[in-house]
């Protein structure tokens, strides 16, 4: 099947993004809007579920008007319709859902439910489409911590996984505990870069010997404990300096793993980076520099394409559609959606 000129909607609104991108042929990006509602959510310190979805209610036919807009497409060029089905907040992924279906079953169009983890590793192909197979991925965003082995674009296991607290996640509860902003992972990577990595001891936690599998909850709580402590004490922490040693932490678990994974699975050609936690700058310079003494390619998506985007939906929609997997009119959202084999 030759769908090299179609043109796929992709549209994300699982948690507080609301966003919508034109991709051509694979890898030709026409357009890409995203609505943040980071602003809105900031007051109360994390999302607050309720108030996302209004958002997206609010939003989303805007963004996907600029989003056809910007790529001078009519509806009715569309080849396919694709949508964030899960994993997410339930009221905000039935949003994107519930608009997605309509225009597609109004327009006559092909309707694809994608999966919220798998759109964060094809993202790569957006600025990667050779990508080398098998690709061995390093999934880091607020929910997920695993690394998945893709044999191809639609065929992967599950090989680690996070038993406690995902990586992103830990990033938002320090940020938290340092009383900087929300989201976490940026403003720690900000505060980290005037700190001492060393500053403070913070485990590194490895699990059992050979385990690909992750647990930040005891870093997380190291740090808790670490900043209680010092102000019983009378002290005042540093926040850089906690900033700085957490993310070390962090870069260090996930470079070991990394080195241990791409050792378990020599077949790999890429070690590809994804989630929100791959804009980090020092996490990405750290697994490229071991993608380059292990000697495999190694991708990592522009900030924009880390965080949670439509290009990253569109792109997965158009494999989807390459491989034939279409879904029908009873899509529902799916909060707890799994990768497949997890
Ligand atoms: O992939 P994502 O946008 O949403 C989920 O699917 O979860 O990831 C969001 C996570 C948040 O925990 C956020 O703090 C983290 O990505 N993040 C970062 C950075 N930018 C976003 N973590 C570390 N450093 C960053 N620069
Ligand atoms: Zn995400």
């Amino acid at each position: 099947m030759d769908i090299a000129q179609d043109l796929v909607l992709g549209i994300e609104t699982s948690c507080d993004e609301t966003s919508a991108a034109v991709l051509s042929g694979g890898s030709v990006l026409l357009s890409h809007v995203t609505s943040s509602q980071i602003d809105v959510h900031q007051v109360y310190g994390g999302v607050v579920p309720e108030i996302a979805s209004r958002e997206h209610c609010l939003h989303i036919d805007a963004v996907v008007d600029r989003a056809l807009g910007e790529a001078g497409v009519r509806l009715k060029d569309l080849g396919a319709v694709a949508v964030t089905f899960g994993p997410g907040l339930v009221g905000s992924l039935l949003v994107g859902v519930a608009y997605a279906k309509a225009l597609a079953y109004a327009r006559g169009l092909k309707f694809i439910g994608v999966n919220h983890l798998e759109a964060h590793v094809l993202a790569n192909l957006l600025e990667h489409p050779d990508m080398a197979f098998p690709v061995l991925a390093l999934l880091v965003s607020g929910g997920h911590t695993n690394y998945l082995y893709f044999e191809d674009y639609l065929t992967y296991r599950v090989v680690g996984r996070t038993r406690d607290d995902a990586a992103g996640e830990a990033f938002d509860k320090v940020a938290r505990a340092l009383k900087l902003g929300y989201p976490g992972g940026p403003h720690i990577e900000k505060a980290a870069q005037k700190g001492r990595d060393d500053a403070y001891a913070l485990p590194r936690s490895l699990l059992e010997p050979g385990s690909l599998d992750f647990s930040f909850s005891g870093l997380k709580s190291a740090v808790l404990n670490q900043l209680n402590s010092a102000r019983m004490r009378g002290d005042t922490p540093s926040v850089e300096d906690m900033a700085a040693s957490f993310q070390r932490a962090v870069i260090d678990v996930l470079v070991t793993k990394t080195h241990m994974a791409l050792e378990r699975f020599p077949q790999a050609r890429t070690l590809a980076l994804a989630g929100g936690v791959a804009a980090n700058g020092a996490l990405g310079q750290a697994i490229e520099a071991e993608a380059m003494q292990q000697g495999v390619d190694f991708c990592s998506p522009s900030l924009e394409f880390c965080t949670d985007n439509g290009a990253m939906v569109a792109v997965a929609g158009y494999c989807y559609n390459k491989a034939g997997r279409y879904t029908g009119w009873n899509l529902n959202a799916v909060p707890g959606l799994k990768l497949t084999a997890e």
